[in-house]
């Protein structure tokens, strides 16, 4: 790596004093109060704390799913936290890939379809969509599954799925929110062995989690309380 490497790897995400109130009857509630956090690419970041302290509502201002009130979110020099409903639309297709504790694939789509979902959003791999779907399953390990419905497929491999979508455009940022909040541990593991696997690939991935016992292979832990960053 050369000095600009350096510097761009530094900062590839960056939250400036990031604030996020919501409107609750007359007033407001605040959800993040002035987070500050800088990562890596590659790097491999839980994030943890109870419920209601802000976890959620953090992924979403790095997906752009939806902006601060206060404070800016850069990602790879890009200023997420200006972009309108479209443009965000548009960057998170091909920079973020997301898993959720209930996976959430299109339960009428085959696997197969539901991983090809996002490059056709993104218009990206026109041509190789179905053969790149393939190999993402493949990678997974369920390309046997490919052409059946999501409901047919076990919670583990319909996580597995919802990752190999989430794969689909190559992102350079992963976000999870409980992505093993519903498998049993041995599946858990398994997944989350998936993940430190994706960052040593470098991308940079942020998983919110409950699990007490330290995850092997996360670099570092964001712990929130009431929306503050508190180590
Ligand atoms: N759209 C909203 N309007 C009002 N309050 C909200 C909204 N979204 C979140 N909140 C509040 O902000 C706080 C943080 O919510 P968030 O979903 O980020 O918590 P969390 O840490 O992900 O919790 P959990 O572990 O239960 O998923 C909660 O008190 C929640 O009620
Ligand atoms: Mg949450």
């Amino acid at each position: 790596m050369d000095a600009r490497e350096y510097w761009q790897d530094a900062g590839f995400i960056k939250l400036e004093g990031v604030t996020k109130r919501f409107p609750v009857g007359d007033g407001s509630f605040t959800a993040l109060n002035s987070v500050s956090v800088g990562l890596a690419r590659g790097e491999f970041v839980s994030v943890m704390g109870r419920s209601g302290s802000g976890k959620s509502t953090l992924l979403n201002m790095l997906a752009a799913i939806d902006r601060p009130t206060e404070g800016a979110v850069i990602v790879d020099g890009r200023t997420v936290h200006l972009m309108n409903e479209e443009q965000a639309a548009a960057w998170r297709g091909t920079t973020v890939g997301m898993v959720f504790q209930f996976f959430q694939l299109l339960p009428t789509l085959t696997i197969l379809e539901n991983v090809m979902l996002p490059m056709e959003f993104a218009r990206r791999f026109r041509g190789t969509r179905a053969k790149r779907a393939g190999e993402l399953l493949a990678r997974m390990g369920i390309d046997r599954h490919a052409g059946k419905l999501p409901s047919a497929l076990s919670g583990g491999e319909q996580q597995r799925a919802a990752i190999a979508r989430a794969l689909a455009n190559d992102p350079p940022l992963i976000l999870a929110d409980e992505p093993t909040g519903n498998l049993d541990t041995h599946t858990a593991n398994a997944v989350l062995g998936l993940f430190r696997e994706l960052s040593r690939e470098g991308r940079t991935v942020v998983m919110v989690t409950h699990e007490k016992n330290a995850v092997e292979g996360i670099h570092r832990t964001i712990t929130l309380s009431d929306g503050v960053v508190v180590s």
